[in-house]
């Protein structure tokens, strides 16, 4: 099974890549968590993405395409995988059709742009993993630590609330006519799309989402 999910940042997409993960034993390939381990690890793409990052730009096709087609040529990928912020422009739904990569379902998360400034603000993340928790609704066992293997949790640097802002502004100007193209090849029967109410509890949400893709 092959996914898209997608939606604002903070609309939930990491949250439940972790649930259907699990559920369905395919790989989350979220972009922004290979662009931070590479940050981390401070390579020359971690170098070049950083500023990009931080500023709350998007990082450029080229890039990014090949880095997701490198990732998915992987052995692990066989079998499906779950896309956690790629595509976010055109060109990079673009370069998926032209490589012949057949989507299954795409998943929006619809969020208002005044939640998810106050979900940002209480995000922590368990770098390794991805694994996302929230200081109310999703709190982790013990404060600011990893449930599985107790490790610190940390705050990412592009959450201050000036940096969501223009995140926001970056997805309703280059990710949101994703909505319609993927619409329109979901009328053309090439892909499945569903548009979910991502301001549901983090359970309900994952509900729904077994419900739709069964
Ligand atoms: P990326 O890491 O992809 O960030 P994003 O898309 O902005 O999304 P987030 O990770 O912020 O949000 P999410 O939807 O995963 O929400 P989460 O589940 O964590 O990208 C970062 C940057 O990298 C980009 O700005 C760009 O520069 C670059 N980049 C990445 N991909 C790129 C690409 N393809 N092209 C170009 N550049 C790229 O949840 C958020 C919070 O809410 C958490 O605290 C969570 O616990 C909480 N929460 C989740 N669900 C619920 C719920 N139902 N109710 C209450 N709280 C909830
Ligand atoms: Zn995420």
């Amino acid at each position: 099974m092959r996914i898209i999910l997608l939606g604002a940042p903070g609309a939930g997409k990491g949250t439940q890549a972790q649930f259907l993960m699990q559920k369905y034993g395919i790989p989350q390939i979220s972009t922004g968590d290979m662009l931070r381990a590479a940050i981390k690890a401070g390579t020359e793409l971690g170098l070049a993405a950083k500023q990009v990052i931080d500023a709350g730009n998007l990082v450029s096709d080229d890039i990014i395409i090949g880095l997701v087609k490198e990732r998915i040529a992987q052995d692990d990928c066989a079998k499906g995988f779950l896309l956690d912020g790629f595509p976010r422009t055109i060109p990079q739904a673009d370069a998926m059709v032209e490589n012949g990569v057949d989507i299954d379902a795409v998943l929006e998360f619809d969020v208002a742009d005044e939640v998810i400034v106050e979900r940002m603000s209480g995000r922590r993340q368990h770098p390794a993993s991805g694994r996302v928790y929230h200081v109310v609704y999703n709190p982790p066992k013990v404060e600011g630590k990893d449930d599985e293997t107790g490790e610190d949790l940390v705050t990412r640097e592009d959450d201050k609330p000036e940096t969501v802002r223009k995140r926001l502004g970056v997805y309703h100007e280059q990710t949101a006519p994703l909505i319609n193209y993927y619409s329109a090849m979901a009328e053309k029967g090439q892909t499945k799309y569903f548009k979910l109410d991502g301001t549901q509890p983090v359970e309900q949400v994952s509900a729904k989402l077994a419900e739709l893709l069964g």
